[in-house]
């Protein structure tokens, strides 16, 4: 019932098919997401922009899952992109995303990385240090071009999740911080730059937020700060930048907003803002990532082994684990699943869910009813679609599984199945 998917004769359906089949056809762990979703997700925050009247880009955040067949659709929906890395970036030009509307951001940028923002003229780079300002700074220099740049600033705002996926508290690795001065000081540097054109703030507080109030509060802190520029230098920022994070459910213990709602909190906050200072609205940009791909993904794992502790717990094993999930092993992050092949039938027992890595922290879910099972059954989890496929690792030589694009009836492989050829592929002979 917490999930965007219905059940036809006790299967589990995504995006018109019938998960059981496709468990079939491609094999398992498989990542499936539902196309339609994503674009749900996308609109929500594009329409609502536009109907406030409002300039905006929303920047999908291609970490939350980055493939080409992803970032075609993202480019369909005239969403923008955050890339973070030289390998987002190829993507994203592999994906043919249109470079005006992609933003490069990262704590340590390399050469390498500028470079290729710069050469590939994308859209923004978002300075997050004093090195990145050398560092545009030089290359711009040798490639003789000006850049848009908006400046990241760490607000010292607490925000309420794991302390993993915190980033707008004081003690941070990334952004210029408000409170002590270097925000300012990193402001001198750009402003009136001859050849980095600073287009505003950016700043992101953390991940899988549900209080507007956080948001609202780093507004608040950026404003005061525009405020202080703005009387000293006469400085008018045409972007504010105000992050990802929106939370999405995972289980029935989150109760995440809509997320026309972040944005009409958010829209209204900088109006409210600029209105006081009486400067003109600035764009509004946002960067959504897991609340754009999260419920539109699931997992189909196929169950194996299962273990019995009377008294104590039974385990059930499936052929994934922390390799293509490892957000439970890192974050204690919850999720919710369903035997996808008996979805409407009643639970008989509870069950604790264990990947199949040689580690006793590869759980994925614990204490999840559940119908009579065999072995052979489909399990389904939900609301993988972010920080899935992107964090999957190769720990015991697993080959990472398939994504599949579900739409309108139609299944389509976006990634292919790795082998084992491609897990032994860098390894070289000593004999
Ligand atoms: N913008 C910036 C600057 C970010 O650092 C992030 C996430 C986002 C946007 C997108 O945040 P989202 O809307 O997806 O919450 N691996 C963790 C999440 C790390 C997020 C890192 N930055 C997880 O699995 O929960």
């Amino acid at each position: 019932d917490n999930h965007p998917f219905s059940v036809d004769q006790g299967h589990l359906m995504i995006g018109g098919l019938n998960t059981i089949d496709l468990a079939k056809k491609y094999g398992t762990p498989l990542y499936v997401y539902d196309v339609s979703l994503i674009r749900k997700n996308c609109r929500a925050f594009v329409n609502t922009f536009e109907r406030l009247d409002i300039k905006a880009q929303v920047a999908y955040a291609s970490k939350a899952f980055s493939s080409i067949a992803m970032l075609q659709v993202v480019k369909q929906e005239n969403l923008s992109l955050d890339v973070v890395s030289e390998g987002e970036l190829y993507t994203a030009l592999q994906a043919d995303f249109p470079v005006e509307r992609i933003h490069l951001h990262g704590n340590n940028k390399s050469m390498n990385e500028v470079n290729m923002a710069i050469e590939h003229d994308i859209g923004c780079i978002v300075i997050d240090n004093f090195h990145d300002i050398a560092l545009v700074d030089t290359l711009l220099k040798k490639h003789d071009k000006q850049m848009d740049v908006l400046m990241r600033v760490t607000p010292g705002i607490e925000s309420k999740t794991h302390q993993y996926i915190m980033t707008g508290n004081e003690d941070s690795k990334f952004g210029f911080n408000l409170r002590n001065g270097q925000a300012y000081k990193a402001f001198q540097l750009l402003h009136n730059h001859p050849f980095i054109r600073l287009k505003g703030l950016h700043c992101h507080i953390g991940s899988q937020i549900f209080e507007t109030d956080r948001f609202l509060m780093a507004a608040d802190h950026l404003f005061a700060e525009i405020a202080k520029w703005r009387e000293l230098y006469g400085y008018i920022p045409e972007v504010l930048n105000l992050g990802g994070g929106f939370g999405i459910r995972y289980t029935e213990e989150d109760n995440p907003i809509q997320l026309s709602r972040y944005a009409e909190a958010l829209a209204e906050a900088v109006k409210q803002h600029a209105a006081k200072l009486s400067i003109p609205l600035p764009e509004i940009w946002i960067e959504p990532g897991r609340s754009i791909a999260g419920n539109a993904g699931i997992t189909l794992y196929t169950v194996g082994a299962m273990k019995q502790i009377p008294g104590v717990r039974q385990y059930l094993s499936v052929d994934g684990g922390l390799t293509d999930n490892l957000r439970p092993a890192l974050y204690q992050a919850k999720y919710d699943g369903v035997i996808a092949n008996k979805a409407d039938f009643p639970p008989t027992q509870t069950v604790s869910i264990a990947g199949k890595c040689c580690e006793s922290g590869d759980m994925l879910i614990w204490d999840l009813p559940v119908p009579d099972v065999d072995d052979g059954d489909i399990l389904a989890v939900f609301s993988t679609g972010a920080y899935g496929y992107s964090m999957a690792n190769h720990y015991n030589r697993f080959p990472n599984p398939a994504v599949i694009f579900a739409e309108d009836g139609i299944d389509k492989l976006v990634v292919a199945r790795e082998t084992y050829q491609d897990v032994v592929k860098h390894d070289l002979s000593y004999e």
